[in-house]
């Protein structure tokens, strides 16, 4: 798809991985809807425009099905339709499974699965009837190999996966892609709470040797945008942790 003057929604984009997601389909002439649960700020708003794009902040809550919606009402009111959907905002809540409360693992599927749901079904409706859309799910390698203390994440980003797989063959009929990015260790807010022992223990295991940054996600974002012969795949930006045969 051609990027330019196109409306990208891009939940979870007031810092980390989806702020650089912003940034880039920003510079790349895209109109940008920035979200978080909490108001957008003037000066986020701000920092986007400066790419000579528009820009709106639309606050709320993905888990939520009927916000999910109001929230891409708000967007197209303002931009017109949502071209291209990012779903990235996702939460982590590490612990061993013996001590996971069962409300441990319920909000971070209800967020990272449930929310990936609740926003491409209202904007999936939408890009089938305008035969065209773009639609990239933030997975990761945890839900690819699993990873000790995260069976509540990996298990939300297994069913992103299998959801984009499902969602892809569903809507390549009407030409829109729907792909995966599963990301590595990159160093954002989410990775900064891990301690130095396990940061240098998981960098000794990443073949590259050294924490992905947030625009080798981004960049692979674009990618999956505009090529429109992708789709229904998983791209990891690992550094290799994870080879597939
Ligand atoms: P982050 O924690 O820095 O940012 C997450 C964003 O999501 C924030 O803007 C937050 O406000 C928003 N958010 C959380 N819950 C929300 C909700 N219910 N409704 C709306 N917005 C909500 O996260 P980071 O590191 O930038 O990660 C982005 C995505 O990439 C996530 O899906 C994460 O699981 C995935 N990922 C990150 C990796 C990393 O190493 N940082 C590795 C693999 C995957």
């Amino acid at each position: 798809m051609e990027i330019k003057d196109k409306n990208v929604f891009i939940t979870g984009s007031t810092r980390g991985i989806g702020k650089a997601l912003a940034h880039a389909f920003a510079k790349a002439g895209a109109n940008i809807i920035l979200n978080g649960r909490s108001q957008i700020s003037d000066e986020q708003v701000a920092e986007i425009t400066a790419h000579g794009v528009k820009c709106i902040g639309v606050s709320g809550d993905i888990a939520d099905f009927d916000n999910a919606a109001s929230m891409l009402a708000e967007a197209e009111a303002n931009l017109g339709p949502v071209h291209i959907l990012i779903n990235n905002a996702g939460i982590t809540d590490d612990k061993l499974l013996i001590r996971m409360k069962a409300a441990d693992f319920e909000e971070v599927i209800k967020i990272n699965l449930t929310g990936t749901f609740n926003m491409t079904q209202h904007a999936l409706k939408k890009m089938m009837k305008l035969r065209e859309g773009v639609i990239i799910n933030l997975a990761s390698v945890s839900g690819l190999m699993g990873n000790l203390g995260q069976a509540n994440y990996a298990a939300s980003k297994a069913g992103v996966v299998g959801f984009t797989k499902s969602v892809a063959r569903e809507a390549a009929a009407r030409g829109i892609t729907v792909n995966a990015i599963a990301p590595g260790f990159i160093e954002t807010d989410m990775t900064e709470v891990l301690s130095d022992k396990v940061k240098e223990q998981t960098v000794e295991q990443i073949p590259l040797k050294r924490y992905g940054n947030v625009e080798e996600v981004a960049q692979t974002a674009l990618f999956l945008a505009q090529n429109q012969y992708i789709t229904g795949q998983v791209i990891n930006v690992d550094g290799g942790l994870v080879m597939n045969g």
